[in-house]
């Protein structure tokens, strides 16, 4: 095929292997092709504008008016020291960012091994949790607990944890010794039960799974602050001091998988910060640079890369070429500094509440079962029977509705969000728009949400 004779939505489709894309996308269905964007905005190339509310993908914290200002850090950085590696040597670049991240992270959060992607710092993670445990004389605690429905990566290790069934089914088996527990979705429990009550009942089954598998057979719980996959899944009221007093108790290490609540998604640097509670390690990667360039990584407890490094190897065991590449670790500097200068993270502070009042409306709109979140995350949940919580999948099955009414009506409105069948067989709208968007952008946006619902409704003739 030549690129002279073929559109670019045809090079796509025939030559780009695309991310968890439907087959259709591939064939008979449209293919946007984005090809500028400014503010909370993106544009398709026939000149389509959308309102961005997934930030990309949970990433482009500054959203797109800001990758001139990166990219001249970027330049700089290019003309300097387009490369050098972090292995035996270290640049300023990455000697400078990994102080800013120790400055941020709380407690004793001092140091930080980079990354190029969220799969990538929970790999490092699991690595360094399982050699720590090595180092202390403890080579038989492997086991890592996760939670069910939470998505962690792609690559095998990362893969193992996810407790998103359909990820990783067909490439089992996975990583050894991986188990999960319950999230802290809440939409479908006793309507009597008592937030106390349903964080004991969280708690008590976390601590009867150690048990069960034998606490000293325990690496790391490893769990979200807020739980992307699943909707928005926010933490009841005392959980994770709980769920951290549990893990000290046993001698296991928590990691919080901040790629989604990192730099600001929650109104502060970190999720953990955000919910008060003090994990071992953090993973991050998306907004750190903005999603301007592939940059994650993990910060880790002083105690723990200093047990690591008086133990057998005498190093942390892993590597990656990439690892704090200095033309990404300028752009995250950047990318700090401007969130900094513009207050990003009091801006989504002070506009969560704004945020929460205007999905209020959508309540108005028939098939709005939950609506819930926090920060700029937020999720809505649609039911056919709201006194059941479910959807009749014999009236309409949600896949269709969400493929043939609602992803059409957000293209007709101009909005960008995640749509999607959830493991409960629901259908999911998921918002988490740049972090500079404004009450008036914030406004613009639940009215396309809006406009989306009452269209879909409207197509599929549910009422
Ligand atoms: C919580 C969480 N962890 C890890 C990952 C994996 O990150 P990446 O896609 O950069 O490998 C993601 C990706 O969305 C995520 O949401």
């Amino acid at each position: 095929m030549s690129a002279h004779t073929t559109t670019l939505e045809e090079l796509a489709k025939r030559h780009l292997v695309m991310n968890f894309t439907p087959a259709a996308k591939y064939r008979e269905a449209n293919l946007p092709i984005f090809v500028r964007g400014e503010g909370c905005h993106v544009e398709d190339e026939a000149g389509k504008r959308y309102f961005d509310g997934l930030a990309g993908l949970f990433c482009t914290q500054l959203g797109y008016s800001h990758g001139t200002e990166i990219g001249e850090a970027i330049a700089r950085q290019m003309g300097e020291l387009p490369f050098q590696t972090t292995w035996s040597s270290a640049h300023p670049p990455a000697a400078k960012l990994a102080a800013a991240l120790a400055e941020l992270a709380p407690g004793e959060l001092n140091r930080v091994f980079f990354t190029s992607s969220g799969s990538e710092s929970n790999e490092a993670a699991i690595k360094l949790a399982r050699q720590y445990h090595i180092s202390r004389g403890e080579p038989e605690r492997r086991k890592f607990i996760a939670r069910r429905v939470a998505y962690h990566g792609t690559s095998f290790g990362a893969m193992s944890l996810n407790g998103m069934v359909q990820v990783r089914k067909m490439f089992e088996p996975l990583m050894s010794g991986v188990r999960h527990v319950s999230n802290t979705k809440r939409y479908r429990r006793p309507d009597q039960e008592t937030e106390a009550a349903f964080t004991a009942f969280l708690l008590d089954e976390l601590e009867s799974l150690v048990l069960q598998e034998g606490p000293d057979t325990v690496a790391a719980v490893i769990m979200e602050p807020l739980q992307n996959a699943g909707g928005s899944l926010t933490p009841p009221a005392g959980y994770f001091q709980g769920v951290r007093e549990i893990c000290d108790r046993h001698g296991i290490l928590l990691i919080a998988d901040e790629v989604i609540t990192g730099f600001g998604r929650l109104g502060a640097w970190f999720g953990s910060t955000h919910y008060g509670f003090q994990p071992d390690i953090i993973t991050f990667a998306k907004g750190i640079a903005s999603a301007h360039v592939p940059l994650g990584g993990v910060i880790a407890d002083d105690r723990i890369i200093e047990t690591v490094l008086d133990g057998p190897a005498g190093m942390y065991n892993h590597a990656l070429t990439y690892g704090g590449h200095p033309v990404a670790c300028a752009a995250a500097l950047a990318n700090l500094d401007i969130m900094r200068r513009l207050d990003v993270l009091g801006n989504v502070a002070a506009t969560s509440s704004t945020f929460a009042a205007e999905l209020e409306r959508l309540r108005a709109i028939p098939i709005v079962g939950d609506i819930r979140g926090d920060g700029f995350h937020r999720s809505v949940e649609l039911v056919t029977d709201r006194a059941a919580k479910s959807w009749a999948a014999d009236r309409l099955p949600s896949a269709e509705f969400v493929d043939q009414h609602l992803a059409p009506a957000a293209v007709e409105a101009g909005v960008l969000c995640r749509l999607a069948v959830d493991s409960e067989g629901n259908p999911l709208l998921q918002l988490s728009p740049p972090l500079v968007a404004d009450g008036a952008a914030i406004g613009e946006l639940v009215g396309l949400v809006e406009q989306t619902l009452t269209r879909a409704v409207a197509s599929s003739g549910l009422r």
